[in-house]
């Protein structure tokens, strides 16, 4: 489904800017119907009361949400797998330093830089490999931190089945300093875009680290279970026949 010009141009001159106070870093494309927005909104909210000294993202691609960490944070480093994330990018940022290479190879590295400097990241935003494998992967080597000051990690495309697996498989209990995990903190789609119909994507899972010791028993919340399960009922990823 397209968006309509009209639609797009309060897009870009009145809703994303009341989102974030600023025109987006990239034009939306015309053929989504989906932008997340709800998913911009918490992006806005968490940074701009967070002002993170240190951020990390894993998953640059195209900027968008490089552009809204790097805006509130001190530091940013970015991960990609492609190296056109960093020559596309690398002229637009001043606080980025861009890391080529895989996160399975280069997150561990980084992470023992930055305990090395004495820094632990105020944020984390997992958005690289979305395989139920690759993003447990990146999972494990952050929950091996032990967090000198609070630290937030946000996880995108939980609503899709494959990650979520993944991020359900990490050893979340076995971080005694995560003191609270929800996949669902913003929920995700199920796409009615032509170009990927029935598809799962976005969502957000949020993970608070803190320095002292959990002392209660943590819940891996999935607070809007009910809705991936219909969802998952009408989508691509359910080889049984579907409700019309
Ligand atoms: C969904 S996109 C990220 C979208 C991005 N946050 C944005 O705002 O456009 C996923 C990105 O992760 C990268 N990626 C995939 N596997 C990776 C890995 N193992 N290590 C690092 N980056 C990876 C891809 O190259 C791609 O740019």
């Amino acid at each position: 489904m397209k968006t309509q010009a009209a639609d797009m141009a309060t897009l870009h001159e009145v809703i994303y800017p009341a989102l974030t106070g600023n025109r987006r870093f990239l034009d939306f494309s015309p053929n989504s119907v989906h932008f997340a927005h709800s998913e911009t909104a918490v992006f806005q909210s968490l940074l701009s009361n967070l002002r993170p000294a240190c951020s990390i993202e894993v998953g640059t691609e195209t900027g968008a949400t490089l552009a809204l960490i790097a805006r509130h944070s001190t530091r940013t480093i970015s991960i990609d797998i492609d190296p056109g994330v960093k020559s596309r990018l690398q002229d637009k940022f001043e606080n980025v330093e861009f890391i080529t290479g895989s996160s399975h190879d280069v997150l561990p590295v980084l992470l023992s830089r930055l305990t090395g400097e004495g820094v632990t990241p105020d944020f984390i935003f997992v958005d690289g490999d979305h395989s139920a494998a690759g993003v447990l992967k990146d999972l494990e080597f952050i929950l091996k931190l032990t967090p000198t000051k609070q630290m937030i990690v946000l996880m995108h495309d939980t609503f899709n089945p494959g990650c979520r697996q993944g991020i359900l498989a990490a050893s979340w209990t076995r971080n005694p300093h995560c003191h609270f995990v929800d996949l669902d903190f913003c929920p995700g789609v199920l796409h009615p875009d032509d170009s990927c119909t029935r598809q799962m994507w976005g969502g957000l899972g949020l993970a608070v680290f803190l320095p002292q010791v959990r002392k209660h028993t943590l819940e891996v919340k999935q607070t809007h279970r009910l809705t991936f399960e219909a969802a998952f009922l009408q989508s691509v990823y359910n080889r049984a026949p579907r409700s019309r």
